[in-house]
């Protein structure tokens, strides 16, 4: 499959970022070990701290891969500019969290991206996305 993880403000930081909520693992190394894990498929990574470069991401390569995982940092609680354009791609998307939005501050439990994402993981640390990728192998 070809895959493409999103990332969004501040997880540029991982592995330095509150670990006691994020964990000490750069995305980089976690990367390095999907991609020995799913070796047959490709998986590109693509993170920014602005929303309007998400945005072209998505409309870029929203019409071709087979699935796209976004974890919109912060921009989830807040982006309907983002949940547009996950509605406007073909791509089917699952949205990502490390840690466990619901058991976090009230601001956390809105997602404006859940109603047009194919499926949530939220809670698994990084391991969330390696989830996300078990479950595009199966359902699409
Ligand atoms: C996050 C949760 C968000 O609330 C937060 O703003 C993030 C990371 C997560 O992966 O747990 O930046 O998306």
């Amino acid at each position: 499959m070809n895959l493409l993880i999103i990332n969004g403000p501040n997880l540029n930081l991982l592995g330095k970022r509150e670990p006691s909520i994020y964990g000490s693992e750069t995305f980089d190394d976690y990367l390095s070990k999907l991609s020995v894990e799913f070796a047959d498929d490709s998986i590109d990574y693509f993170q920014s701290n602005s929303e309007g470069d998400i945005i072209n991401k998505i409309h870029s390569d929203g019409f071709s891969v087979d699935g796209l995982i976004i974890n919109a940092g912060a921009y989830t609680h807040t982006s309907v500019a983002i949940a547009d354009a996950i509605s406007a791609i073909q791509s089917p998307v699952i949205e990502v969290h490390i840690s466990n939005v619901h058991k976090r501050e009230a601001y956390r439990h809105k997602s404006f991206l859940s109603a047009v994402c194919l499926g949530v993981i939220a809670g698994f640390g990084l391991d969330s996305y390696r989830l996300a990728i078990e479950a595009f192998k199966k359902t699409v």
